[in-house]
Formats: C-alpha cells, structure tokens, sequence
C-alpha cells in the first residue's frame, strides 16, 4: 500500500491530499481545498500575484486538514507529489517549494506532476470496479479553463507512461477553451463570478432553443475546436437585449443557447474521434465535466460507454495529483535527487 501526499496550487485551488494505492485502487484518505473566489471576484479573474499570496497563507491549513481527514500524519507518506506545470509560475513554486521542503524534512522522494495528468487519472479516484473492466482505447475530452484537449489512451491509467499527456495528444483548441468560453459568455451576460457554474445554474431554467449561436468547426474532420467566435455572437447578442432592456429577461435563454452551443461542439467531436480511432469508450475530465447537460448528453447520445470523475473531483483537487504520484512511485518512477525540479506555465516543455 502506497500513501501519497499531494498538493496542487497552479491557478485558484489551494489544495492538499492524502490517496492511497494498493495496485489496483486509488482512495481518497483526506482532501482540503481552500478555493480563492471572495479574493479574485472583485476583478472578474484570477490576478496571479493575489493567487500566489494566497497559496502562501492557506496551504499550511489545507494540509494539516488533509491529515486530519485522513487520520494520518506527515510522517505516513510514502511520497510527496506535487503539481509543477502548467499554471501560473508563482501559484506553482509555492506548492513547489513547500513539496521539496516537506520531501526533504520527511525524508521522502517526490514526484513533479503535470496537472492535466491529473484530470486524465481523476475518474480513478474512489471508483469503483466497474473502472476497472473500462474498454480501450478510449477518447478523453480534457476540458477546464485553460485547455480542451482529445486525447486517445490505450488502456488503465496503471499501464501508462511518463509522457501520458504528450503520447496520447490528439487535437486542442485554436483558441478559447471550452471552460473559457463558459467564463467569458457569462461575464459579458453579468452573471456572477465564476461564470461557468452560474451560467450552467442558469440554463437549467432557460429555453436551448431561444437563440442561434454558432458552433465553430463542429464539422470539420479534425480534432481542434475553435470557441472564440462564439464569444463573438454572445458579446453581440448581449447589446441587442441590453438596447431592446430585455437582457435580464431572456438571460436564462441565452444561458442555456449557449451551452447547448458548446456542448454540441464537444459531442460532435468526441463522437467524430470515437468513429475516427474505432474506440470503445469516452472518459470526460476537466472542469468542464461537471457541466449538468455534457453529463446528460454525453451518457445518452455517444455511441460508446461514458466515463466521467465524481462531481468533487471534476474541478481542481490535490487527490488527483496524490493519484499521479502514487502510481508513479508504485513503478519506482519518484525522485530522490528533486531540488533542481522547476515550474513551468506551459503545458509541454
Ligand atoms: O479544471 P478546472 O477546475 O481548472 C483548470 O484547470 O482550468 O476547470 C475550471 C473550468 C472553469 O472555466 C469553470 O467555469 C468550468 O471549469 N466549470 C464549468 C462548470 N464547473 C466548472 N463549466 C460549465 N459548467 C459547470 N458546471
Ligand atoms: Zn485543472
């Protein structure tokens, strides 16, 4: 049995985790995240410096209430893991540093781990069997804030290699990502910080059918997606209702025309690389997985069986992170020599 403490801080989250791996499941012990709404709200956007503060004061707290949870103690780690790449730099080396510090005091070897791996292993965590008998190859659709990404995997995330996330690389937007443009269309409606939940909150009462939005490179025969334009429509379609004084009213319409937007978009693509790679099922993670209708119609319209994260690991948590490193010590694959590790905002080096 593996114990791995993890911590992710690469954007808003300040999160701490104890999981564990016995060589065939992932459980989640302990999990505290302190998430930066009431610090960020007052500028509609996560302000990077005001992040990395704010990791420096709340990750002592979620870690201690990670052991508390678990009913563990630093000492009952086996490895440290934490999140190095991609985010913001600062938000990063807080966690970072704070990793190397524990690894080093504790006498543990450490894992870096790349975030959106961490996405790809959440469906894992806490699942039951039925995960285990999941059919491959499977198309992932990775989508959050900052990335939507397809993404073809071959099999359990026990058997997979190092560069998971390069390996298995489809096709990503050209622009805005899907977490994006549910952030950004909910913005310009003046739905509250942080827009994508509102904005799904609000469709559940809207009519999809109220307004034609386009959804870019729907059909287009690749995996790229393209979600700025429909920014476009939305910022437009705001002036015409605000200049007609109808905005308020029709907002739960617009709300939910624009997820039906984007949720077409998804499907039709996940379905195109589900045809296109002859695979056998459909994995969803990301932020964006949380959505109520890519849920709904994710699980009733694809061809292959869905897989989707339980709703509290969707979004950003250190127990994904934890997983990565568990697994990863678990092949002999964590690092003793670890000072020189780095972060990084980038996705791929
Ligand atoms: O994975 P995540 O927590 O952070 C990143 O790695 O970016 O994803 C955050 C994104 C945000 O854009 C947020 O608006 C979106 O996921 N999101 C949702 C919902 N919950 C979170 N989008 C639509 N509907 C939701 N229920
Ligand atoms: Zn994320």
């Amino acid at each position: 049995m593996i114990l791995s403490l993890g911590i992710e801080t690469s954007c808003d989250e300040c999160s701490a985790s104890f999981v564990s791996y016995d060589g065939a499941s992932l459980k989640v012990l302990g999990l505290a995240t302190y998430t930066q709404l009431e610090e960020h709200r007052p500028y509609g956007g996560v302000v990077p410096e005001i992040a990395s503060r704010n990791h420096l004061e709340q990750l002592p707290i979620v870690l201690e209430e990670a052991c508390r949870q678990a009913g563990l103690s630093f000492s009952d780690a086996d490895v440290i893991s934490v999140t190095n790449r991609p985010g913001l730099v600062g938000a990063l080396l807080v966690g970072l540093s704070s990793a190397k510090a524990l690894a080093y005091t504790l006498n543990r070897p450490l894992v870096p781990v790349h975030h959106l791996e961490g996405h790809l292993v959440s469906p894992w965590l806490d699942a039951g069997k039925e995960l285990l008998s999941t059919e491959f190859p499977a198309i992932v659709l990775l989508a959050s804030g900052g990335h939507t990404q397809l993404h073809c995997v071959s099999g359990q995330p026990m058997q997979w290699g190092k560069n998971i996330i390069e390996d298995s690389f489809l096709g990503c937007s050209r622009d805005d990502a899907a977490g994006e443009a549910f952030d950004k269309s909910a913005k310009l409606m003046g739905l509250p910080y942080p827009g994508g939940i509102e904005l799904d909150r609000r469709a559940r009462m809207g009519n999809f059918k109220s307004f034609v939005l386009p959804r870019p490179m729907m059909h287009s025969k690749t995996h790229e997606f393209s979600f700025s334009g429909l920014k476009t429509a939305v910022s437009l379609k705001v002036t015409e209702l605000k200049q007609l004084g109808q905005l308020e009213q029709r907002l739960s319409d617009l709300a939910a025309s624009v997820e039906a937007a984007i949720v077409d978009v998804l499907i039709s693509k996940l379905e195109f690389a589900v045809q296109e790679k002859n695979a056998k099922s459909v994995i969803i993670v990301g932020g964006v997985s949380a959505n109520t209708l890519l849920r709904q119609r994710a699980s009733t319209e694809l061809s292959v069986p869905l897989v989707l994260p339980k709703l509290r690991y969707c979004t950003d948590n250190a127990a994904m992170i934890a997983a990565v490193g568990a697994l990863r010590h678990a092949k002999g694959e964590s690092i003793k020599d670890y000072f020189a590790i780095n972060a990084y905002s980038q996705a791929i080096a």
